[in-house]
C-alpha cells in the first residue's frame, strides 16, 4: 500500500518516495517483497501515482490506482481484483521500509492456508498505532485504531505493525464487507480481524526480530530516526566482519560496501552505490565514495570525493589519493599512483607510479608509467564542442602550469617546460616548451604617488 499522502511529512514529494539510505521507502519494501519470491507484486498507488509508479521497476510488478484514498481497507479493495484466489496475500506498508524477509517469511508460515496472521509487537509508546485486543485466553479478538480506542484500550502496549498475511480468497470476502462507520470515516483494513474471529477462523500473531523493522515513517523526525537505526545496524555488521570504524555513529552507507580485511574508515564517510575496499585500505575523514573499487593498501586521504557514476572509478593497489582530491567517472589509477590535493581526474587512465600531486586537471587522458604531472597543469580536453584525448608517454615530466591542448601526444620521457601551452605533439626524450623570454627593463621606475 503506497497511496497515502503522508501529510505529516509536509512535503510535495509523496511519502513513499522519501529516501532512506539512498533508496526510496517504497524501494526498500519492494526489495524485501522480491526476496520472498512472490508470484505477483501489486502496488497500490494514489497520491502522486505517476511519480511513484515511475520510481520503481521490476519484472511482474503491477500497479492499481486508489483514487480517492479512503483508507487501508479501501486500498486493499482496489488491489483485490489483481490477486490470485489461491495462495496467500502478504500486505506490506510502503512507509514501513525496514521489514526483513525472514520476518515476512515467518508471518507467511504462521498464516499457512487457513489462518489470518498479524505482525504485532509491544511498544513502550504505542500512541498512534492500532491496538491488539485479546480475550481472557490470550486469543486475538480484533484491532482498534488509536482514534477509536477507549482510554483502557489505549493502555494496551501490543500494537499492530500494519503488516499481515491472509489466505487470499478469505481476504477478498472480508474486504467486500468493510464499512466506514468509525472516527476517521475510513475503510479500515484492520476491521477484517474481527470478521475472521466471528467466523471462527484462527487469528495468529508473529513478531519482528527487532522493533525498527516495523517502525513507520510519518514525519521527518521518524525518517531521520529510522535512518540512524538502519545505519547503526549496517555499521555493526561491518565491525563484526572486522572493519575498523572510527565511530559507527558517523558512517553512512547508501548502497553496498564490500570490505577486505584490516580496512579502516575514519569519521563522516559516505559510501554510495557499489563500493569495494580491498585489504588494508584506509579511508580518511569526510570522504564521499560512490561506485568505485579501491585496491589493497590504498590510502584515501580526508575530504576526497570519488564518484564513479555509471563508468566507475578504480584506484590501484598502494595508491595515495587526496586530501581534497576529486576522481570522476572513468578514472582508472594503476598501482602506486599519487593524486594530491585539488587534483581532478575524469575519464583518464594513470599507469603505475604516475603522479599528479597538486592543483591539476586530467580529463580524457592516458598517462604512462611514472609520469610526473606538475602543479597547476591541465589537459584542455574540450574545444567548446567536442572532447579530445591527451596521451602522455611513460616517464614524461610535465612542468608546472602547463596547458596540454588536446588532441595532443607527449612522447615517452619528454620534458615539458613549465608554463607551456602545448598544442602540437611533443617528441620523446626532449625538452619542449613555449615560453616568452624573460626580460628585465633596466631603466624602468616604479610609479610614485603624486602629491
Ligand atoms: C495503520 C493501521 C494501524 C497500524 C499502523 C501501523 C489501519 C486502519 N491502521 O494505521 O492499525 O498500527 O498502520 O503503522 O490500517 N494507504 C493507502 N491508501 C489509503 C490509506 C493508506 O494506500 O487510503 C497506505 C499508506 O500509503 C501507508 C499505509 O497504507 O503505506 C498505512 O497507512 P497509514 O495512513 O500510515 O495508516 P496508519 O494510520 O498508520
Ligand atoms: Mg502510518
Amino acid at each position: 500500500m503506497a497511496a497515502g499522502k503522508g501529510t505529516r511529512m509536509k512535503s510535495a514529494l509523496p511519502k513513499v518516495l522519501h529516501r532512506l539510505a539512498g533508496a526510496s521507502l517504497l524501494q526498500h519494501v519492494l526489495n524485501t517483497a522480491q526476496q520472498l519470491g512472490a508470484e505477483r507484486i501489486v502496488i497500490v498507488t494514489g497520491h502522486g501515482a505517476e511519480a511513484v509508479e515511475a520510481s520503481v521497476g521490476a519484472p511482474g510488478l503491477r500497479f492499481v490506482r486508489q483514487v480517492p484514498q479512503l483508507g487501508t481497507g479501501h486500498a486493499m479493495q482496489q488491489a483485490a481484483p489483481a490477486l490470485h484466489d489461491e495462495g496467500t496475500t502478504l500486505i506490506l506498508n510502503g512507509d514501513v521500509p525496514l521489514i526483513e524477509a525472514a520476518t515476512a517469511r515467518a508471518l507467511l508460515a504462521a498464516a499457512g492456508d487457513a489462518s489470518l496472521a498479524l505482525l504485532t509487537l509491544t511498544l513502550a509508546d504505542a500512541s498512534g498505532y492500532g491496538r491488539v485486543l485479546r480475550g481472557d485466553a490470550g486469543q486475538v479478538l480484533g484491532i482498534v485504531e488509536h482514534k477509536d480506542a477507549t482510554p483502557a484500550q489505549r493502555a494496551i502496549g501490543e500494537v499492530y505493525s500494519g503488516i499481515m498475511a491472509a489466505p487470499t480468497a478469505h481476504l477478498k470476502r472480508w474486504l467486500a464487507a468493510l464499512r466506514n462507520d468509525n472516527a476517521q470515516g475510513e475503510y479500515y483494513l484492520t476491521d477484517i480481524v474481527a470478521m475472521a474471529v466471528a467466523e471462527g477462523m484462527p487469528v495468529v500473531t508473529a513478531h519482528p526480530r527487532n522493533e525498527a523493522e516495523v517502525l513507520g515513517v510519518n514525519s521527518p523526525q521518524q525518517l531521520a530516526d529510522l535512518e540512524r537505526r538502519y545505519q547503526r545496524a549496517r555499521a555493526d555488521a561491518l565491525m563484526e566482519a572486522g572493519v575498523r570504524l572510527a565511530d559507527p555513529a558517523r558512517l553512512d552507507l547508501r548502497g553496498e560496501l564490500a570490505c577486505g580485511s584490516d580496512v579502516e574508515i575514519d569519521i563522516n564517510c559516505i559510501f554510495e552505490g557499489r563500493v569495494s575496499l580491498a585489504d588494508d585500505v584506509r579511508v580518511g575523514a569526510h570522504c564521499v565514495i560512490r561506485n568505485a573499487t579501491i585496491g589493497e593498501r590504498a590510502v584515501i586521504h580526508p575530504y576526497t570525493h570519488i564518484d564513479g557514476d555509471a563508468l566507475g572509478v578504480s584506484v590501484g593497489a598502494g595508491s595515495l589519493v587526496g586530501p581534497y582530491a576529486r576522481l570522476r567517472p572513468g578514472s582508472v589509477l594503476g598501482e602506486g599512483v599519487h593524486i594530491g590535493n585539488f587534483v581532478e581526474v575524469k575519464n583518464s587512465t594513470l599507469a603505475r607510479g604516475a603522479k599528479a600531486n597538486h592543483l591539476a586537471y586530467l580529463g580524457d587522458a592516458s598517462v604512462g608509467e611514472r609520469v610526473n604531472f606538475g602543479a597547476g597543469s591541465i589537459t584542455a580536453n574540450y574545444d567548446g564542442v567536442n572532447k579530445h584525448r591527451t596521451v602522455i608517454g611513460a616517464d614524461a615530466q610535465i612542468g608546472s602550469n602547463s596547458v596540454l591542448v588536446a588532441p595532443v601526444t607527449i612522447g615517452e620521457g619528454a620534458t615539458i617546460g613549465g608554463g607551456s601551452t602545448i598544442a602540437k605533439d611533443a617528441p620523446a626524450g626532449q625538452l619542449t616548451f613555449t615560453r616568452a623570454q624573460q626580460l628585465t627593463l633596466p631603466r624602468w621606475k616604479r610609479p610614485t604617488k603624486k602629491l
